[in-house]
């Protein structure tokens, strides 16, 4: 292993990273409109629950192997495995998590380059240049690979430039940034005629749909999703983490974050759905379901912000702006995962092994691309909705059964004796052993069998 691994240099920048990592797309657009599909507040309720009570505890498994090991996941499940088979068992998992984070990345960021070519296009308008504007905003295949090309240089210049200087510092001047639009537009939308309607389809509950299997599988899924979980996003990120953090209490916050940012969200996007009905658009699918793809963030939001004249190019531009950030804060802790076992097991340097990462991804993305009906809601389905909860809860055995209970109870002790009075070290151990597997796969025969 080299000696000159990678370390945030601060808790904050911990934070702010891990934070990053799970505030995304998954979150502005994700969350909001699983809600209104899925009994408004009933989701949200459930959402939160789940979050809490079994993606916090994965996520925690993932902190404290990746804390101990120092080591990427294929190298850090071998490292906890005590016998040869379990080693191997190991191995094949952090292949796995490396290929899932790999194929996320690949489909994620031809959506963030549709983020950037909306971001661009306000700013065509404001010149005139309306040609360019209407490339940019109509679907073609030379738009969308020429975007998610630029994303992933993006993604790929603050990667090469490593744990400090580059994941660390542009999560800490992203995010802030990204806080304060996000505040900004919320208080926008919200004082706008219309609002309000939104508000009561995203916040009051109906219950009836809790009974709903979809629903729990889709909230399951969503805060996985959400938390950056199953393939060892967090484990690496972990692993750069100084010995003397408070785990749990890092953990804590950041899915308090992630959760917060979440619901906020919602209070930004299904108002400005109503207000856009008061702006004469449809808001309704032709089956009565209120719009949730695509179509939503790329037409009925940029129909919306044309109506509202100048203002609405601003508000277009900082609307446009913080989902590419909040996609760019994601996706570079995606490409992390190839990069570090590049790095770690093939003693490449960082800038080499970005780039060729890069590469091979934007291969992919470009597959999925000229393919795009049959591949990419293939690949979404197979990756976010199937391996990431089998991973999770792989994750989960390995800490809980497979590696010795002092070791991984010496590693949450490890820089902060004191967590030895707390209700986590009490209750996680055994909740992480028994509950979360028992009711990750609950889940997953159930979205199965669905
Ligand atoms: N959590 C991010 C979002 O909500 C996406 C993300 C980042 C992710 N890293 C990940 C998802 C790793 C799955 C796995 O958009």
């Amino acid at each position: 292993m080299p000696s000159h691994r990678g370390e945030f240099s601060s808790k904050a920048g911990f934070i702010l990273a891990a934070s990053g990592s799970a505030v995304g797309l998954g979150n502005i657009w994700g969350f909001p409109t699983n809600a209104a599909e899925n009994g408004g507040g009933a989701f949200v309720l459930m959402y939160f629950v789940l979050a809490f009570c079994l993606a916090y505890p994965a996520l925690m498994a993932e902190l404290i192997i990746g804390r101990h090991t120092k080591a990427n996941m294929v190298h850090a499940l071998q490292i906890i495995s005590p016998d040869r088979t379990s080693k191997s068992i190991g191995k094949l998992t952090g292949y796995y998590g490396i290929l899932v984070a790999s194929l996320i990345l690949s489909f994620y960021s031809i959506v963030a380059g549709w983020m950037l070519a909306y971001l661009v296009d306000p700013l065509a308008t404001l010149g005139g240049f309306n040609g360019l504007s209407d490339w940019l905003t109509s679907n073609s295949m030379a738009r969308n690979l020429l975007f998610t090309g630029l994303f992933l240089v993006l993604t790929c210049s603050v990667i090469a430039a490593g744990v400090e200087h580059g994941i660390e510092k542009w999560s800490c001047r992203l995010m802030p940034a990204l806080l304060v639009m996000f505040a900004g537009l919320i208080l926008y939308v919200l004082i706008q005629p219309g609002a309000i309607a939104g508000l009561k389809v995203y916040l009051i509950p109906d219950f009836s749909q809790l009974n709903d299997p979809k629903l729990i599988v889709s909230a399951l899924g969503q805060a996985f999703f959400s938390l950056s979980l199953g393939v060892g996003t967090m484990l690496i990120y972990g692993s750069y983490l100084r010995p003397e953090e408070n785990l749990p209490a890092v953990g804590a916050i950041v899915t308090l974050v992630d959760s917060s940012i979440a619901f906020l969200a919602g209070l930004l996007v299904l108002p400005a759905l109503f207000v856009a009905q008061q702006y004469g658009l449809t808001i309704y699918t032709e089956s009565g379901n209120l719009i949730a793809g695509p179509d939503l963030i790329f037409q009925t939001l940029p129909a919306l912000f044309a109506g509202m004249g100048m203002v609405g190019t601003l508000v277009a531009l900082v609307f446009f702006a913080l989902m590419s950030i909040a996609a760019l804060t994601s996706s570079i802790s995606m490409l992390e995962v190839p990069v570090s076992y590049t790095i770690e097991n093939h003693a490449t340097h960082r800038r080499a092994a970005t780039w060729l990462t890069g590469a091979a991804i934007f291969v992919v993305s470009s597959a999925i691309i000229v393919n795009f009906e049959a591949l990419f809601g293939l690949v979404v389905t197979l990756t976010t909705e199937y391996s990431q909860p089998l991973l999770g809860l792989l994750l989960c055995v390995f800490a809980t059964w497979v590696w010795h209970r002092d070791m991984i109870l010496e590693e949450i002790r490890s820089g902060h004796p004191e967590v030895e009075y707390s209700l986590f070290w009490k209750i996680w151990p055994s909740y992480a052993k028994y509950c979360c597997p028992l009711l990750i796969l609950l889940v997953l025969a159930q979205s199965l069998t669905s």
